[in-house]
């Protein structure tokens, strides 16, 4: 899909190139995360894929075309942007900011309006209360969403996104992660995604290319990566507890055992019920659910000792929970954060209660790892 060949750049004042014969493919489908410290090289590659940099040597192949030889404007309607630092226009509103391309395209008014409420509803920001706002009054992490959807706006086959959750608390962030995670998996798209968070690159990447001056140290799956570093460069940026860092890779539903029935009680069941189900759970907590099967929040003996008769009656606001599709490490943040020693998970579709998933599970994975 995109074939990197011998890339090569250099800037005026910098004694080495920025980058420096780079080769590398990325298959149509896959997510290749380019990791690295701060000025190896990874937006002068994004730059050079799409011509906001013209390459001193090298070529960049798309479906087997050279780069080079297509129309510029072409070349970067097919290709998604998302900007280091974001980049939204800060005198248009948001809808305006996401319909850049499409408008460019030549889509008509109501084909624009449909493709922005979509995308708007797909990275969690209420079209009804954004649409007509100005990036100055969106929160840093929402202004990254919104520069995902502008790229997405267009449906781009090819996806560039520089540092695109850097400006969010690690929860958020774990979220977003999680969000993409789920649209890519519907989308099939051809992805570069450059960090300097190797937990990120771990997590988000099929393939990681670690950078460091401009070269390419190692191109290869997460797991290879934590599991043969290629040199001492790589086992630094991967760091100790590898064992640890492997909690990025396994999803919560690979390891939870659909007990939703053994954690949880129906809104209407009394005491009695209650009390006998909290013997025998874990965790000393039940989770509460309604008649769909979703979370209503959680009863321990201390909700017992309240007036009211029925689990509804009785329930206590839980801390948080995960959508199956996290991954064991945001489950590990989200305990960290809570204080406790488990986090209730949810189906990431529907939000039906299927399964607590515990400190001890977590370590048991840490060790067989
Ligand atoms: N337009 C430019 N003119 C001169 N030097 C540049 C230019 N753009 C980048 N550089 C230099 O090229 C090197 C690579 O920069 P680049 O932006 O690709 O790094 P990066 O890996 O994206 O870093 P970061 O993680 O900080 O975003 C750096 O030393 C940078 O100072
Ligand atoms: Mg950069």
């Amino acid at each position: 899909m995109i074939k990197i060949e011998n890339l090569t750049k250099h800037f005026p004042g910098l004694d080495r190139p920025a980058v420096n014969k780079l080769s590398l493919e990325i298959n149509e489908g896959e997510v290749c995360v380019l990791v690295g410290p701060s000025g190896c090289g990874k937006t002068t590659t994004m730059k050079m894929i799409n011509r906001l940099h013209e390459p001193d040597e090298g070529e960049v192949y798309l479906n087997g075309k050279r780069a080079s030889e297509m129309n510029q404007i072409d070349l970067r309607r097919g290709i998604g942007y998302v900007i280091q630092e974001i980049g939204l226009f800060p005198h248009m509103t948001i809808k305006e900011n996401i319909a850049t391309v499409p408008r460019e395209l030549g889509w008509d008014r109501e084909r624009i309006n449909k493709r922005v409420r979509e995308l708007l509803d797909l990275m969690g920001l209420d079209p009804e209360i954004y649409s007509d706002r100005r990036p100055a009054a969106l929160s840093g992490g929402q202004r990254q969403r919104v520069g995902v959807a502008r790229a997405l706006a267009a449906d781009p086959p090819v996806m560039l996104m520089d540092e695109p959750f850097a400006a969010v608390d690690p929860i958020t962030r774990a979220r977003l992660q999680n969000e993409f995670l789920r649209i890519l998996d519907k989308m099939d798209k051809t992805i570069i995604f450059v960090t300097h968070d190797i937990n990120e690159a771990i997590k988000m990447g099929d393939k990681i290319a670690v950078l460091r001056e401009g070269e390419l140290v190692q191109h290869s799956t997460p797991e290879e990566l934590l599991d043969a570093p290629a040199n001492e460069f790589v086992a630094q940026l991967v760091g100790r507890n590898r064992s640890i860092k492997r909690l990025h890779l396994i999803r919560v539903e690979d390891i939870i055992e659909e007990d939703a029935d053994k954690y949880s009680v129906a809104a209407e069941s009394g005491r009695k019920e209650i009390k006998d189900k909290l013997s025998e759970s874990k965790v000393g907590a039940l989770m509460v659910t309604d008649e769909q099967g979703c979370l209503l929040g959680r009863v321990d003996e201390q909700s017992l000792k309240k007036e009211g008769e029925t689990a509804g009656e009785l329930v206590d606001e839980i801390h948080d929970q995960v959508t199956a599709d996290s991954t064991l490490n945001d489950s590990l943040s989200v305990m960290l954060e809570s204080g406790e020693g488990y986090v209730p998970v949810v189906d990431e579709e529907k939000g039906f209660f299927r399964d607590i998933i515990t400190l001890q599970d977590l370590l048991q994975e840490v060790r067989q790892g």
